[in-house]
């Protein structure tokens, strides 16, 4: 199969099975010890339903979405990636640029092996940066001074990352950083080539955005050791106080799961949160990111806007987060395959998948713009039956209204 003719993200994540050696493969797909966290956030998707409502003019139908008042084509963006490099050379201002193309967010990652300063100049108007707080806080500061210097719109902090996990196909596959191959997985790597000899002609990916705090002259693995000394590390609500003070702009707290959680970044002045697990990176008894969705949602009300990632392969995922009360919605293994599987077009190729999916299914239930999304169009697990509503025509008020599918007093 070529790029051109992946049908779904699922191809996608082959075509990347078929080029990457197994330990760059299982970095990307895996998760946490029994990887359940991974399959529960697949699972919570397929859980919901989506009620189709028909005979409305869907001739035209529009997915562009606001957000922090900047319009953007599609109502998600790309979650940051770390060490996409040693899946595809350049693979972060790649996906920088398949952003910036396609009019959508790229959350540059703070384990990324490019600078902030190079994703800012291939996508200005797109590129968010992603801080992992560093033990020296004067790194953080900097870190964040740079991307206010680079114009940066947007820091996204991630929390979820108290400590390493175990992610035991990393264990298994001797993963160390810079990457190490070991005899019995050289051989397992010659079996693909392409991925080879873009790895030998690039070098080692070095971590460009930490080689300022590294020692002079340091090399790439140097500076790897220094970042494995430094990330991850403990991180409170005093540093995001600090972190706030610091960042004047747009500050989004990545990897919040708890309504109590949300409550306090938004009483801290953050601007929004992202439900997530970190793609069942990190706590494997973790719930699904869309589980815990509404709680937050009724938590922080419109305090700050709520945005999801976890488990998003499909355009009706992305509707079904919208429907539950996300504002936004962000992906990372799908863009991720598709980068790695065909570089540029592969990225391209991945969002556009996604799009299309949203714009068939937005047809499909009936809903020709995204102000019109909202949990009418969801049909809750335990609902004894459909209730008929009043109206007899439904228009866009109708769209916003809940059915209160699952309100258990309805006859
Ligand atoms: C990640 N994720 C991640 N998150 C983050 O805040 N900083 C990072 O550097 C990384 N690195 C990273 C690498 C790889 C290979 C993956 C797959 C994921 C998590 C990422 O931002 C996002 O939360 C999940 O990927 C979302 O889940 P899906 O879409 O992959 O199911």
């Amino acid at each position: 199969m070529k790029i051109e003719e992946a049908v779904n993200i699922d191809d996608l994540r082959r075509l990347a099975r078929r080029r990457l050696p197994r330990i760059a493969f299982d970095f990307i797909e895996g998760g946490v010890e029994d990887e359940h966290c991974i399959a529960a956030n697949e699972e919570s998707f397929s859980r919901h339903r989506l009620v189709p409502r028909y005979m409305v003019d869907i001739a035209r139908r529009d997915q562009s979405a606001a957000l922090f008042g900047q319009s953007f084509a599609s109502p998600f963006g790309i979650a940051p990636t770390g060490l996409a490099a040693l899946f595809r050379a350049d693979a972060d201002l790649i996906l920088a640029r398949a952003a910036a193309a396609a009019n959508i967010p790229f959350i540059m990652s703070g384990a990324s092996t490019a600078s902030i300063e190079a994703a800012a100049e291939v996508a200005p108007a797109h590129t968010w940066y992603q801080l992992y707080a560093a033990r020296d806080r004067k790194i953080s500061a900097d870190m964040i001074r740079r991307a206010r210097d680079a114009n940066l719109s947007t820091l996204v902090l991630t929390v979820d990352v108290p400590v390493s996990s175990k992610r035991e196909r990393n264990v298994r596959n001797g993963f160390e950083l810079p990457l190490k191959l070991k005899w019995s997985k050289s051989l397992e790597a010659l079996m693909h080539p392409l991925w080879i000899a873009d790895y030998l002609r690039r070098g080692i990916p070095r971590f460009d955005n930490w080689a300022p705090y590294a020692a002079p002259g340091a090399s790439a693995k140097e500076i790897a050791a220094f970042v494995a000394r430094q990330i991850p590390c403990s991180v409170t609500w005093r540093d995001l106080e600090e972190f706030r003070r610091l960042w004047p702009r747009r500050l989004v707290i990545k990897g919040i799961m708890h309504p109590d959680d949300a409550v306090e970044a938004a009483r801290i002045g953050v601007d929004g949160i992202m439900v997530s697990n970190h793609g069942g990176r990190q706590l494997d008894q973790a719930p699904a990111a869309l589980e815990v969705l509404p709680a937050i949602c009724a938590a922080v009300g419109d305090k700050l806007t709520v945005m999801l990632d976890s488990g998003v392969r499909r355009g009706g995922d992305i509707l079904t987060a919208l429907c539950l009360g996300a504002r936004f919605v962000f992906v990372g293994r799908a863009t991720l395959y598709g980068t790695a599987a065909g570089g540029f077009c592969g990225a391209q190729k991945a969002i556009d998948i996604l799009r299309k999916e949203i714009d068939l299914v937005m047809g499909q239930i009936g809903c020709p713009s995204l102000e019109g999304i909202g949990p009418g169009f969801l049909l809750q697990p335990d609902a004894p039956a459909l209730r008929t509503t009043e109206r007899a025509e439904p228009d866009s008020a109708a769209l916003l209204e809940p059915l209160r599918l699952a309100d258990k007093g309805a006859r």
